[in-house]
């Protein structure tokens, strides 16, 4: 099934380096008011990488960016896809999201976007934090990125090494199985995958590992069959499902970032809700920038995707409106 469409059940620096987090620094909820917009800027969040025994000494050491407080998401944006993904670049973004996955993103694009941003001294690749994903086949159209005879390890191992080639680097910063293959729960098949995945990041191809379009189910049975749990879960973030609120207690409890996307999509009775309209209005701000403060300042890592300059800007910004922890509170329990 394709993840995009699926239904779902449905964090500054984040200084990972090539260990996974244990504790991440709570998002603080307390900066500037006035932030319609703002300019570019790196905040990062932090986290204190600690040795446990997942980790495995030979894994490489990359220069690596820290994880940014927001991703640019480069779907449906098909020929604009290079522009938008120099632009994001030039807004401030610093983190990018992908997937082979040529029926929704242009990977290629992306890559020509970030050839660009380099040539004109924008960013430097040591600067940035890709992201891509491996697709099943079911998720594809015709355009796959890998031999649909081969077995699943080879299909992923073809699928990274093309997105290298799309991206024009020799490794990702995460690498993102985009859902697996079942909605009831993790199958011998996410497995095969997911070993895969983790031999890709010993390799040195990725630094770290995540799984996107999760249930609580499968992130229980994932734990259970695996030494290493991923270090982002990326998932479509429902308000009325408490904003993924069992998925994010699961990640909280295991120092695995949570990714949000859809924020606003998935959204719109919060974005049109009273008490988002006044917390706005008291910080000179949109419905959408309250909504992206509030993911971040309650321990999400944001996605947009946005294909205007101004919303650019104002996405970014949205990490200096003050919420309270009250707002927070009551922001958390709007059913949307
Ligand atoms: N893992 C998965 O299966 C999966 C699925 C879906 C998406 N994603 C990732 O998440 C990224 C984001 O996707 P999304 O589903 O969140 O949708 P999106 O593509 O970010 O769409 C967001 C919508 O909100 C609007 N918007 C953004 N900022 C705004 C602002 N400040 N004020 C008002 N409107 C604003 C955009 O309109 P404008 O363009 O006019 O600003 C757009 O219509 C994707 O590009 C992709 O990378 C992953």
């Amino acid at each position: 099934m394709d993840p995009l469409l699926r239904p779902i059940h449905p964090r500054d620096s984040l200084k990972l380096a090539e260990r996974r987090p244990r504790t991440l620094a709570r998002a603080s909820a307390t900066v500037n008011a006035g932030v319609r917009s703002g300019g570019p800027g790196r905040h990062h969040r932090t986290v204190e990488p600690e040795r446990d025994s997942w980790q495995n000494d030979a894994m490489p050491a990359h220069h690596s960016a820290p994880v940014p407080d927001f991703l640019y998401g480069t779907a449906w944006k098909e020929d604009r896809t290079q522009a938008l993904t120099e632009l994001a670049l030039r807004m401030g973004f610093r983190g990018i999201d992908t997937a082979n996955q040529r029926r929704h993103y242009f990977e290629g694009g992306v890559g020509h976007g970030l050839a660009n941003a380099y040539r004109a001294g924008v960013v430097t690749r040591a600067d940035l934090f890709l992201q891509t994903k491996f697709t099943y086949q079911a998720g594809q159209d015709h355009r796959l990125p890998y031999d649909p005879a081969a077995d699943l390890g080879t299909q992923l191992a073809q699928s990274l090494a093309s997105s290298l080639e799309h991206l024009g680097t020799d490794h990702v910063d995460s690498y993102v199985l985009h859902g697996p293959a079942s909605g009831h729960g993790w199958t011998d098949d996410d497995t095969a995958v997911w070993v895969a995945m983790v031999k890709e990041r010993d390799a040195g191809r990725t630094r770290l590992l995540g799984v996107s379009n999760v249930s609580l189910r499968h992130l229980e049975q994932m734990a259970a069959a695996h030494a290493e749990v991923p270090a982002f879960v990326q998932n479509r973030c429902f308000a009325r499902l408490g904003w993924d609120r069992e998925v994010r207690s699961f990640c909280r409890d295991r120092g695995i970032v949570y990714q949000g996307f859809s924020l606003l999509t998935a959204n719109p009775g919060v974005l049109h809700h009273p008490l988002v309209a006044r917390l706005a209005a008291r910080g000179n701000a949109t419905p959408a920038q309250v909504v992206f403060r509030f993911a971040q300042a309650v321990g999400m890592l944001p996605l947009t995707g946005t294909s205007s300059a101004e919303h650019m800007n104002q996405d970014l910004a949205s990490r200096h409106l003050a919420l309270s922890t009250d707002e927070l509170r009551a922001i958390e329990s709007l059913a949307g």
